[in-house]
């Protein structure tokens, strides 16, 4: 194998849907990504970025179908859209490929192949249902009929729509074909697994090392653990998008094998690109000497920190050395939604503001960790114009038009005991800045670089050189300070470049000086900038956001559609926000029986990640069944003795096919963030009112 001289950090972030637009949500991860190697590069360091569209699967199929096209017609039209919006966004992806590419073929057949022979595969039965008219198997976003928990009619086969239910194509009551209308038909298909269960303890040590994943989710992942990690069917029945299994008929690999090995098929395609070795794998071999980090969103931890990194052992392909893992985007505080006009596209941003506004405002709230991040639009606008507009972009302009106007734009010569304490403040806090875009916590190198922008504008305000203009005997002090103050704005254009490359250009262009690197920046001593050479033309850095301009992005969201739109392969999302429910009589609310009840015991429900099944005593004998869907936020052992509040009266209804009787109830946004109400330490049965 021929190993490249350096030592390379391949960086990548997931790979979206070919299934619709970016939106804003996609482009925290792209973002943050793009700070991060955009420092690395500025540091000098041999850096590639890449991505792919994710292509295969029946939910890209069927949307295809439900629009006239081809599946690769589809999909085109996505690679378009979403290239282009990264582009706009100036995320520098060094190559953005497709899963549905000879190359991932390529390294989809040899990956499976190296497992096969490694044993590392096994092959079950499997009962599923099929059309027999059609002559088709059906995958859950092909089955239709009522719900078994309220009894809405034409739903999906995995989840309703209307109360959110999850459920198995079994459990649907009269479950169809969407495609012939034919009752399903249940027939048995031999599929091959990839045998994780066999890597259990591989997979502790590699989630034990923080280096490689944050703490918190590895400790989430220890579900998996708890109930034995479960085989994974790589296998789906065709008809479907995807690659063919070799020597299977009619058998294709399911799209979550077939993904991540867009990574390395992209890394291919930039090598041929870019003439950059022989093949991906100078890169991707056990003992090649590159890095490898992923960036992805906290949904999909379990593929990457899970089955990767085993199929990659199986495989004798490198491992990453970091899953860096980041939380979701809400918008005013709550989840996207399309209702409330929230759910905001990438495109229709960028065709009422500037994307440098959106890249520093991520950037000054984003860290390692997995937590949230909120898109107040009103913290947006004002953050913004006293940050970036006020704080760094009036620096820059008042400095430079005061000088280009009043003294042609030449510099006065350094004077250290005039400028040396402002500089060299700054420059003791460009280590700190390089320190956090390194480890992915662009919020504390904002923090610090805006704190640069203040001391700077103080230091004009205590010099006041518009002052000082207009007097010949103070003249030459007021060019000198505005000189050491255009050592600060030379400066920014390092500090800013990963966060706003384009505002960084603009200032260096001012400047009528190359770009400072961050590699520079580190090794800089006072004064930073040349001054003999002029600088070049003033302008504003960037406009004040106003009002109106944020209030243009919540009407360029897409109206709701008439049916909310759903992912299959990954868990159904949650609903979007519904309006609040109309009020009720007192006597409606009475009708709901809420008791005091006490956790006895709790497990598990097969199948289900969200779901627990607890045995809860509400002082009646018997204790009670009941399904909750709590298990995000809470582990089974931590419940027993709990006291819990329970809607007693409740029908029962079946979830997972388990009889639940009653509900627990909980406060928060769902999944890890739940808390269970605390009835307070009373008898089990005791009403709550
Ligand atoms: N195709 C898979 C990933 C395969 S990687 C081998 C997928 N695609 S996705 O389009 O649904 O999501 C792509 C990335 O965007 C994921 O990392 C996901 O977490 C992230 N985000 C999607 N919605 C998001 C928010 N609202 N907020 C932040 N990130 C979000 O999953
Ligand atoms: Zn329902």
């Amino acid at each position: 194998m021929a190993t490249p001289a350096s030592t390379p950090i391949l960086v990548t972030c997931a790979l979206p849907y070919a299934n619709g637009p970016v939106h804003l949500g996609h482009l925290v991860e792209h973002i943050q990504t793009d700070l991060y190697v955009r420092a690395l590069r500025s540091l000098g360091e041999d850096v590639v970025f890449l991505c792919a569209d994710d292509t295969h699967g029946a939910p890209i199929e069927l949307n295809a179908l439900k629009q006239g096209l081809s599946p690769e017609q589809f999909i085109a039209k996505w690679f378009d859209e979403h290239t282009s919006v990264f582009r706009d966004f100036q995320v520098s992806h060094d190559h953005y490929g497709s899963t549905n590419s000879a190359e991932n073929q390529h390294y989809a057949n040899l990956i499976y192949g190296r497992a096969k022979e490694a044993g590392a595969i096994g092959k079950k039965d499997v009962e599923q249902p099929f059309d027999a008219k059609a002559g088709r198997w059906l995958s859950d976003r092909f089955i239709r009929g009522t719900c078994p928990n309220c009894k809405s009619p034409d739903q999906y086969g995995d989840a309703c729509e209307v109360c959110n239910a999850t459920y198995t194509p079994r459990e649907l009551i009269d479950a169809r074909s969407a495609i012939s209308g034919e009752a399903l038909e249940w027939k048995k298909s031999s599929h091959a697994f990839f045998l994780l269960s066999k890597h259990g303890e591989f997979l502790k040590q590699t989630l034990a090392d923080a280096s490689f994943i944050n703490p918190g989710p590895a400790a989430q992942l220890g579900q998996f653990f708890a109930k034995g990690l479960a085989d994974w069917d790589i296998t789906r029945d065709g008809p479907y998008f995807g690659f063919p299994i070799p020597g299977e008929t009619n058998q294709f690999f399911y799209v979550w094998l077939d993904a991540p090995i867009g990574y390395i098929a992209s890394t291919e395609q930039w090598v041929k690109k870019t003439g950059r070795g022989k093949s991906a794998l100078d890169y991707w071999s056990e003992d090649s000497n590159a890095t490898i980090v992923h960036t992805i969103g906290k949904d999909i931890v379990y593929f990457h920190c899970l089955f990767w990194p085993a199929v990659l052992k199986v495989a004798k392909l490198k491992r990453p050395a970091k899953v860096h893992i980041h939380g979701h985007l809400t918008v005013n505080g709550e989840k996207m939604s399309k209702s409330r006009g929230t759910f905001i596209n990438a495109r229709p941003y960028l065709d009422v503001l500037d994307p440098n506004y959106l890249r520093f405002y991520y950037a000054s709230l984003l860290g390692s960790g997995p937590e949230d991040i909120d898109l107040s639009l009103k913290e947006f606008r004002e953050r913004t114009n006293a940050e970036l507009v006020n704080n760094l972009g009036n620096l820059a302009n008042r400095t430079l038009t005061l000088l280009a106007k009043e003294f042609g734009g030449q510099l006065a010569p350094a004077n250290p005991a005039v400028g040396k304490p402002l500089v060299e403040g700054a420059l003791a806090k460009v280590k700190a800045i390089v320190d956090a875009f390194r480890g992915f916590e662009s919020r504390a190198a904002v923090k610090a670089i805006l704190e640069i922008g203040y001391s700077a504008n103080q230091f004009l305000t205590a010099h006041e050189p518009w002052k000082k203009l207009k007097d010949p005997g103070t003249r030459e002090a007021a060019h000198q300070a505005l000189s050491e103050a255009a050592e600060i704005v030379f400066l920014l254009t390092a500090l800013l470049e990963p966060i706003v490359p384009e505002l960084a250009q603009k200032l260096a262009k001012q400047l009528a000086r190359p770009s400072f690197t961050l590699k520079q920046a580190s090794a800089a001593a006072y004064p930073i900038l040349d001054r003999q050479a002029r600088i070049g033309e003033p302008s504003p850095l960037i406009n004040r956001l106003e009002p109106e301009q944020v209030d243009k992005l919540i009407a360029a969201a897409p109206p709701p559609p008439d049916k909310p739109k759903k992912k299959d392969e990954k868990k159904p999302e949650k609903k979007a926000d519904a309006p609040p429910p109309a009020e009720i009589e007192f006597g409606d609310f009475t009708r709901v029986a809420l008791k005091a009840g006490r956790v006895l015991a709790c497990e598990k429900v097969p199948n289900a990640d969200k779901l627990l099944k607890l045995s809860v005593d509400l002082g009646e004998g018997t204790p009670r069944t009941i399904v909750s869907g709590i298990a995000e936020a809470y582990a089974p052992e931590q419940l027993p003795g709990r006291g819990v509040v329970v809607v007693a009266n409740l029908k029962p209804r079946p979830l997972k096919g388990i009889e639940s009787r009653g509900m627990i109830l909980t406060a928060g946004k769902g999944g890890k963030d739940l808390i269970l109400l605390d009835p307070g330490d009373v008898a089990p049965g005791t009403e709550v009112k």
